[in-house]
């Protein structure tokens, strides 16, 4: 997808990575709507956003993604500022294992992401008045193999990424215009992997060699590093179905590609 002009929506945006996807966009041309909890964080990033991009370029509304309600008044209200929707990056996570945190982790990583994206899919609809266009679930490479101290999120994620397979996977995903795919990005320096990180300090030592030597053999990886995976994703002309994963030690991986057929040598 060609990104000058277009409309993009940034769920968590206010900082981390949804604050570097969203800065991606906006440098290609974009417009952009961070929507976040944290109103003091999303404003303070749009003030810098006004100064870099120039003002009416990218706006913030407060929502909470679990909120129905919220997250649907956010889809009107870009509409009606901006014209339309044509990208929504449904990136807001957390990380939660405790008795008082699983089910919030739960709550925002799947269910927010299911929310964001059946929004999309009944406002971006070309067969109902929508502009088709493409949803971005943000899930993480323990979406894609099991990590033993933080099995609430690897779930969560696991489900993103199944989740975001099979939307895409339907056959009429195609007449109504909008793609659906996922990014799987590993360690990534942000406050969501360094709070996880200093968390963990309170587990038992072995555990944390384990953890520790996980973390040092994938690497951590910079937003800039992800924004770049993030970028190639969506101007690519075909991207249903796409699960891509980014990281330190390997760089950027198409994890569903289909493999060529071995070639035959004839004679
Ligand atoms: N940092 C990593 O190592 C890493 C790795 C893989 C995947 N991810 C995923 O990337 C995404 C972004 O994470 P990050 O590292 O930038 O974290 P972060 O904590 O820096 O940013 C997350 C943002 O989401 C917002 N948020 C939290 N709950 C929300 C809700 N209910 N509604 C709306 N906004 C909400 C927060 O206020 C914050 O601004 C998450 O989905 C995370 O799981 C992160």
């Amino acid at each position: 997808m060609k990104l000058l002009g277009k409309v993009a929506i940034v769920t968590g945006g206010a900082q981390g990575l949804g604050r570097g996807f969203a800065e991606g966009l906006l440098r290609k041309g974009a417009k952009v709507c961070i929507c976040d909890i944290n109103s003091a964080t999303g404003l303070a990033t749009i003030g810098s956003w006004n100064k870099e991009f120039g003002a009416g370029k990218s706006m913030f509304l407060k929502c909470d993604v679990t909120n129905h309600d919220q997250f649907e008044g956010v889809m009107k209200k870009v509409i009606k500022e901006f014209g339309g929707v044509d990208i929504l990056v449904n990136n807001a996570g957390v990380n939660g294992e405790e008795p008082d945190t699983w089910r919030r982790t739960i709550q925002i990583n799947m269910i927010g992401v299911i929310e964001g994206t059946m929004l999309a899919s009944t406002y971006m609809d070309k067969t109902a008045g929508g502009r088709g266009g493409l949803v971005v679930n943000i899930a993480s490479t323990a979406g894609l193999t099991p990590i033993f101290y933080a099995p609430v999120y690897a779930g969560s994620k696991y489900g993103v990424v199944g989740y975001t397979r099979s939307m895409a996977a339907n056959p009429s995903a195609r007449e109504t215009g909008i793609s659906y795919a996922a990014l799987c990005p590993a360690f990534t320096n942000t406050q969501l992997f360094n709070k996880t990180h200093s968390a963990q300090k309170e587990i038992k030592d072995e555990i944390l060699n384990q953890v520790s030597k996980v973390v040092t053999d994938t690497g951590i990886q910079t937003v800039a590093d992800v924004v770049n995976g993030f970028l190639l994703l969506v101007e690519a002309d075909s991207n249903n179905g796409t699960v891509m994963a980014v990281s330190k030690q390997k760089g950027i991986q198409y994890i569903n590609k289909r493999r060529r057929k071995p070639q035959t040598n004839k004679l």
